[in-house]
């Protein structure tokens, strides 16, 4: 790497220092938004100066932590190293880091698990309180002091304009090519100023490549040379290609049907295995000119890019395998003029998400036999992820799919279980629920024709008849009968898990 040489301004250039003297800046007690997005475009070195500045002063018997907002996951170097310090005092929103999860279930971190389209929007508002210090990657500074964002965008346009001082970090690993890829919307307001955003198809431009900054407010420039978190996806295994099997048949009959056309509608896709698993699937199928408005871009949908059958993406970062990443770094020229990345509070934005009419597929944790959905806490209590997007999409797309393996942990947990030990989406906002076992489309059905289908349709076969037991229990000694419910009994699925280590009756 060249120094300075991503650094235009040369204003900015006499900012440039080590990672230790921009943490300097950073005082106990503040609050620190740190830009970074399911594990991409988060800072790499500050966050990590910090922590060791943490450390040596909990060492010397003195107090300090910081309180952190970012976009959504970020990486060891960050949460991890932060959370392994013992200086995060709270944070927000989604983290997928298991040493800040750890932290959390034994209550020795405070943890906000919020919509990540609410975010933005919360901290103008001022509900969340003032922001001290901005912490954001960039991949370059142009002579004009505007900046040009990296591989995630997040709440980065926000912690900008909001932070009293900011500190950057210029990371010369991120592709030159990026420049160009993203579009930073500047049109929100607070009400009762708000107008409608002007997007009305997934690949509109609404607004500029570049952050604007105040250079007066940037305190620190640091430069970097290092990956993004990028996780290997295990490859598809049987239950992962059942599943997308069966969405594609139900993608097929609503085409059928006439309720979608060819081409499908926006495409949204959540994290993980199975999600990365139905876009590998849509590759062979044949739809055609497919349009993908979701929140990160993970590998299948490169696969899909690549294979002409999706024209773009919008989004708000990416998730990508090293070998993806890689890809993606070869052919960045090729790919960026099809792909979009958006600020999260516009790539999740409920409003656009209806009236684009999204394809929201998402994983759960466990739905009752209602269809209520648990995406983050097990057993009821134990924070896994959090929501994430999964409720800005699931509450405003066109069909809201929801998708799971039928059980957890070698069988001992069944993922349909008689009452949700939490509930993060409730049965109003899922309409269909996919496992290996099969596909349940609950649309327009009561809670009772909801019952019979997800037990039939979706439960494992060892635990399908415990759940019929149940069920057919609940309807002869239920209170009421529009959701029949055994309050005594509903968790006790639950409880045996945590006495005996399994759900099954002995
Ligand atoms: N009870 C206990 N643990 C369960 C469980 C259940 N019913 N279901 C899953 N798990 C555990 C798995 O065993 C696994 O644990 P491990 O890491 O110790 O092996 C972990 O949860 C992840 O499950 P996995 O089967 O690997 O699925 P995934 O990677 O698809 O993740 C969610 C599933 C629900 C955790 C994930 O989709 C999520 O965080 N969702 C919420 C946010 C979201 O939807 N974001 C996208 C919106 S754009």
């Amino acid at each position: 790497m060249i120094s300075g040489s991503r650094i235009k301004s040369t204003l900015l250039q006499s900012r440039i220092m080590g990672a230790d003297d921009a943490a300097a800046f950073i005082t106990s007690g503040s609050t620190v938004g740190m830009s970074g997005f399911t594990g991409s475009g988060y800072p790499k070195s500050v966050p990590l100066a910090l922590a060791a500045r943490i450390e040596a002063e909990h060492a010397a018997g003195r107090p300090f932590q910081v309180r952190v907002w970012t976009g959504a996951s970020t990486g060891p170097e960050l949460d991890g190293a932060l959370a392994k310090a013992d200086g995060i005092e709270f944070r927000l929103p989604y983290n997928s880091d298991p040493i800040a999860r750890d932290k959390i279930n034994r209550g020795e971190m405070e943890y906000f698990d919020m919509h990540l389209s609410q975010v933005a929007p919360m901290a103008w508002q001022g509900f969340l309180g003032p922001l001290d210090t901005a912490v954001i990657e960039v991949s370059g500074v142009r002579a004009d002091g505007s900046l040009i964002p990296s591989s995630s965008v997040g709440n980065n346009k926000t912690w900008l304009d909001r932070a009293s001082k900011i500190i950057l970090e210029v990371n010369h690993w991120q592709n030159p090519a990026l420049e160009g890829m993203h579009d930073i919307y500047y049109g929100t307001a607070l009400p009762p100023h708000r107008v409608p955003i002007p997007l009305i198809r997934p690949d509109d431009r609404i607004g500029e490549c570049y952050f604007r900054c105040d250079p007066d407010k940037i305190v620190a420039i640091v430069e970097t040379d290092a990956p993004d978190r990028n996780l290997p996806f295990s490859s598809p295994d049987s239950a992962a290609g059942a599943i997308a099997g069966y969405l594609l048949e139900f993608f097929h009959h609503e085409v059928a049907q006439g309720r979608l056309p060819r081409s499908l509608l926006p495409i949204q896709s959540g994290v993980g295995n199975i999600a990365n698993a139905v876009l590998t699937g849509l590759v062979d199928s044949p739809f055609t000119d497919m349009t993908s408005y979701t929140e990160v871009i993970q590998d299948g949908m490169l696969d899909l890019l690549a294979s002409g059958k999706l024209r773009m993406a919008s989004a708000t970062a990416f998730s990508l395998s090293p070998d993806a990443a890689a890809r993606l770094n070869e052919n960045m020229a090729e790919f960026r003029d099809k792909m979009i990345l958006r600020p999260q509070e516009i790539s999740n934005h409920p409003e656009l998400i209806r009236r684009l009419g999204c394809l929201a597929m998402n994983g759960l944790i466990e739905a009752d036999i209602y269809g209520n959905v648990n995406s983050t806490h097990v057993m009821g209590s134990r924070i896994q992820n959090g929501i994430g997007g999964s409720g800005d999409f699931a509450r405003n797309a066109y069909v809201s799919i929801f998708m799971t393996p039928s059980t957890a942990k070698g069988g001992r947990i069944s993922a349909i279980v008689p009452q949700a030990s939490h509930v993060d989406h409730i049965t109003q906002d899922v309409q269909v629920i996919v496992t290996e076992q099969g596909l349940a489309d609950l649309r327009g059905l009561s809670p009772k024709q909801r019952a019979k289908l997800i037990i039939e349709n979706c439960a494992h076969p060892d635990y399908r008849p415990l759940l019929i037991d149940y069920y057919e229990r609940a309807r002869l000694g239920s209170y009421g009968q529009h959701s029949p419910s055994l309050p005594g009994e509903a968790l006790s699925w639950h409880q045996r898990f945590m006495s005996t280590g399994s759900m099954m009756i002995a």
